[in-house]
Formats: structure tokens, C-alpha cells, sequence
């Protein structure tokens, strides 16, 4: 499989003055009705001179979104050739968020100007409230995000990018941080890696993604981390009775996997137990879906994608602390051994479950991942899923659903999904959705009627989760891909989402 490891433009911290940069491109950051003499304040007089009268005459006026490029004007105080004005908006709304898309944007600049080198001056009013370092580390996450390309199989487009010159990208910002922010970039890469690999396995094609190939990913992350990989082949899987995973594989020549990749750095830490729906594709099965976008169900692994993502980022920071990724993988396919509606399978955990369709299949296999992660005995569990359209319904792409049984470990996750741009909004888990899973054949079954499909899902997955263990379940149906192009940090195709959320969230509780 071919991956996108690395990205195209390397960027650094620079304490020289603007003065000193020779050959560059020299980006000047604009408030809206802000103090653009503030962020001139280093350059020289005529540069100054210069863009306030380009801001008078309404060329640029600061607002978000908004770039000027123009010949640097011939002053002996300024060597870049280059100006690039940016547009940052009103001073007081600007957020990592708003932030991000704006690092996505420099890199589409730097790409489309063939920019060599561009030196970003951070300036901000000594009165704003967001610090230069978060700004930075913004914006850096931005041109990681947005610079991501899934070209492998354009073979033609591919020839040409290689004629691209690589471009650089230096922050100034104050002398003595320059050290903390040059770690803080180090951090953002290895995260962003992470995201990378969430994306590249989310946007890999269920021909060329199986069960059996997502397995060897984990095998290939074994061999270059410290992390310790076990992969449950269809016999183990019967030998476990996991007639959740199986059943959901059965349809398909491509048999089911359960993937566990382990890495211990926290000494006796406590653990932390994430787990990924992969179905690599999702057909519906014998409950076939309709034809329209089904192509997008080559998408249903990245929950098991994010997991992949979170486990190379935290081995890649050597974080010390204790994690077990756990990653159900099956194609759900129709075929003559497929299972059909109304079949009664017993899950490892012992209980029934009576399939009414067999397109809700990702609770199936995730019924015997939970009851697999329960045997590591975590502190917390945390599992990511394409689980339902409902969920798309309910929220859209701007945000997460999250259920689960601790109201303060769903409260610290929203707050870091705020903080990273993974957000998380909670649904609830009434004892009244569990009513709707009721089965008169079985135990439970795997549809709750046609409505709170999200929490009757999330009700599901609860039964198999120790009562007293606290667990989240976030479905990330309507985030996980995105194929509109409309934010400038998520390029079309998965987004890798969960990963900077897990990241976050991991090191805060658990290093
Ligand atoms: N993978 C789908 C959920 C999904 C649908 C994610 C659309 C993203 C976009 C899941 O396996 C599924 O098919 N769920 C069914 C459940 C239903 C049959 C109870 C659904 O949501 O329609
Ligand atoms: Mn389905
Ligand atoms: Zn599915």
C-alpha cells in the first residue's frame, strides 16, 4: 500500500529579524479595523508606507480569508522580494479553528506561487487573549492538514507534482520561546503523521484494502514502533466465538480480522482502551444499501483508520503511558453464505443478538471488540465508529456524536474536541432507547426502529461494556469524510478525525 508520509513543506521557527530575509516571501498578518501598524511594526518604513496605502485604497482590508501578493517595495530595511498580506479578520474572533483553514491556505499559496521560502510574522496585540505559540501551532496543523494529497493512483497528476519545488515555511515569533515552539512543531508533526495515516487507510479502496491487508498495516506499525501487534485470524475467531465479527464476514472472500495493537510506556499507568469500527466496505449485505454513493462505504473503516492514526502518533512522541488499540476489520457483502435478516448469533460475550438488518453491522462487530477490550481491564474505554446515518441527520459534518456511561469523561472530551477542531456533541442513552433493542427471539437485536437510531446504536454497544468501566462511544458518520472541498484543512476524501481528538485527550489524562 502506498502512503503519504511526509509533507511538502517543512517548516521551522526563525528569531532573525524581518530585515535579514533575503529571497523570501514575507507574509504580513492583517487585523480587520485592527492595528496594522502593530503588525508592521518590525518592517521598514516604506513597507509600511507601502501597505497602508494598499489598505486605504481597499485592496486588502484584513478580513478573514482574505491574501494580497505583491513585489516587495524597494527598501534597503527589506530583502524578501515578495510581500504576501494576510487577511487574519477581526482580532478578537480569531480561533485555532478559523486558524487552521488559514495555514491550509498559506500552503495552497506557497504550492500555487512556487514560494521557496515564506516567513510568517506572527503579531499580535499585547492584549489578545489567544497566545503567539497557540497561533502557531494553528496554523502549522492548517498546512499539514490542507497539504495532504491522496494521488497514488493518479499516475498522470502524480509526474507533475514531482516538478514542484518543495516549499519552506518559517514562523517568527519571540526569541526566547523559539526552542519551546520548535518542540511544539515537532508535536504537531507527529500528530499530523497520525492523521495522515488515518486518511491514507480511510481513502484506500475496499479492493485494495481488505481485512487481511489493514491486518499487515498493523504488523508494518509493530515492526517500526514500539508497539506490539496480534491479529485474530477467522480460525481464532471461532476458536473465541466471536460470531459477532464472523457473522458480519461471512458473506465475503475476504475473511474478518481482529486487530490489537498494544504499546506500553506508562510503567503501571493505568490503560486506555480505544476501538475502531473497519468495516472496509460496508454493502449493506443481504440488506443491500441502494447504489446511490455507496462507493463512500469504502469509508467505513476510519474509525479502526483513527486508531491506526492515534497508535503511530503516540509511539512516534514516546509519550509514556499505557494504550490498547483494538480494531474489529470485515467486508459486509452479499453472497450465499452472507447472514441474513432475522439470523440469531451469539456474541463472545454469551449474549443473542437477533440481526433484523444486516446493514447494522457495525455494531455486530463491535459487540465482540468491546467485550475484547473489557479482558485488558482499561480505565477507560473509548470506541470511534461510522455507526449511523442518523447521526449525519442529527448533526452533519461539524460535529461528532458522543455517548456513553461517565458525564465528566464526555465532558472532557467535548472540551478538547473544541480546543482541536474534532468536536464531540453528547446525545443521550435512556434507559428508553434500551426498550427499542428489546428482542421477543433473542437477547437484544440490531435495529431499535426508525427513531434515535444514534442512541439506540449507542445503547447497543453499551450492553457490551462493564457497567462500572467508563466508556465513550463517539459515531463519527458524518465526519469522518468529507467530500464537499469546503474547508480549505480537510482536502476531499477522509479527514482523519479522532486522531488529534485522541491525542489530546490521551496525553492530558493518561501520560
Ligand atoms: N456504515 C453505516 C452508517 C453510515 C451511513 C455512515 C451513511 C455514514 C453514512 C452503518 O453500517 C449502517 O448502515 N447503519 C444503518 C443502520 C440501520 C440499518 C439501523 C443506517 O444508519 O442506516
Ligand atoms: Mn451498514
Ligand atoms: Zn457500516
Amino acid at each position: 500500500m502506498q502512503r503519504m508520509t511526509d509533507q511538502p513543506i517543512k517548516m521551522d521557527v526563525t528569531t532573525t529579524t524581518p530585515q535579514k530575509w533575503r529571497g523570501n516571501t514575507l507574509a504580513i498578518a492583517l487585523y480587520d479595523n485592527g492595528h496594522p501598524q502593530d503588525a508592521l511594526s518590525e518592517c521598514g518604513e516604506e513597507v509600511k508606507k507601502e501597505v497602508l496605502r494598499l489598505i486605504k485604497e481597499g485592496w486588502i482590508k484584513g478580513k478573514a480569508g482574505e491574501t494580497l501578493l505583491i513585489p516587495a517595495p524597494n527598501d534597503s530595511a527589506i530583502l524578501a522580494k515578495r510581500l504576501l498580506l494576510v487577511g487574519m479578520g477581526e482580532e478578537k474572533k480569531i480561533n485555532p479553528e478559523s486558524l487552521r483553514g488559514l495555514g491550509a491556505q498559506l500552503a495552497a499559496l506557497c504550492h500555487k506561487h512556487q514560494i521557496s521560502t515564506l516567513n510568517f510574522l506572527i503579531n499580535l496585540d499585547k492584549h489578545n487573549q489567544i497566545k503567539r505559540w497557540k497561533v502557531m501551532e494553528a496554523l502549522a496543523e492548517g498546512v499539514w492538514l490542507g497539504s495532504y494529497r491522496f494521488d497514488h493512483y493518479c499516475a498522470e497528476k502524480k509526474e507533475a507534482s514531482k516538478k514542484i519545488k518543495p516549499s519552506k515555511i518559517l514562523f517568527s515569533i519571540c526569541q526566547e520561546r523559539s526552542a519551546r515552539c520548535r518542540k511544539l512543531l515537532d508535536k504537531v508533526a507527529a500528530t499530523c503523521r497520525g492523521v495522515y495515516l488515518a486518511r491514507d487507510l480511510g481513502n484506500q479502496p475496499g479492493n485494495l484494502l481488505t481485512p487481511q491487508i489493514l491486518a499487515e498495516q498493523a504488523v508494518n506499525l509493530a515492526n517500526n514502533f514500539p508497539i506490539k501487534t496480534t491479529v485474530l485470524t477467522e480460525k481464532a475467531l471461532i476458536k473465541k466465538k466471536m460470531n459477532g465479527i464472523l457473522a458480519v464476514g461471512q458473506g465475503s472472500q475476504n475473511s474478518p480480522r481482529l486487530i490489537t495493537m498494544e504499546y506500553r510506556k506508562g510503567g503501571d499507568k493505568p490503560l486506555l482502551a480505544v476501538v475502531g469500527k473497519a468495516v472496509t466496505f460496508d454493502s449493506g449485505g443481504i440488506s443491500l444499501k441502494s447504489a446511490n454513493k455507496m462507493e463512500e462505504m469504502k469509508f467505513d473503516m476510519c474509525g479502526g483508520a483513527a486508531v491506526f492514526g492515534f497508535m503511530q502518533a503516540i509511539a512516534e512522541m514516546k509519550l509514556p503511558l499505557n494504550v490498547v488499540g483494538i480494531v474489529p476489520a470485515a467486508e459486509n457483502l452479499p453472497s450465499s453464505t452472507a447472514q441474513r435478516p432475522g439470523d440469531i448469533i451469539q456474541t463472545a460475550k454469551g449474549l443473542f443478538v437477533e440481526v433484523i438488518n444486516t446493514d447494522a453491522e457495525g455494531r455486530l462487530i463491535l459487540a465482540d471488540a468491546l467485550h475484547h477490550a473489557e479482558s485488558f481491564n482499561p480505565a477507560v474505554t473509548i470506541d470511534l465508529a461510522t455507526l449511523t446515518g442518523a447521526c449525519v441527520v442529527a448533526l452533519g459534518s461539524h460535529a461528532s456524536g458522543i455517548m456513553g456511561n461517565s458525564d465528566t469523561l464526555l465532558r472532557s472530551i467535548q472540551k478538547i474536541g473544541d480546543n482541536c477542531g474534532d468536536r464531540v456533541w453528547p446525545l443521550p442513552l435512556f434507559d428508553a432507547y434500551q426498550e427499542q433493542i428489546r428482542s421477543t427471539v433473542a437477547d437484544i437485536k440490531n435495529v431499535g426502529g426508525p427513531g434515535g437510531g444514534t442512541s439506540t446504536a449507542g445503547c447497543f454497544l453499551s450492553r457490551f461494556v462493564d457497567e462500572k468501566r467508563r466508556w465513550a462511544h463517539i459515531d463519527i458518520a458524518g465526519t469522518a469524510w468529507d467530500m464537499s472541498g469546503s474547508k480549505p484543512h480537510f482536502p476531499k476524501g477522509a479527514t482523519g478525525v479522532g486522531v488529534r481528538l485522541l491525542c489530546q485527550y490521551a496525553e492530558k489524562f493518561f501520560v
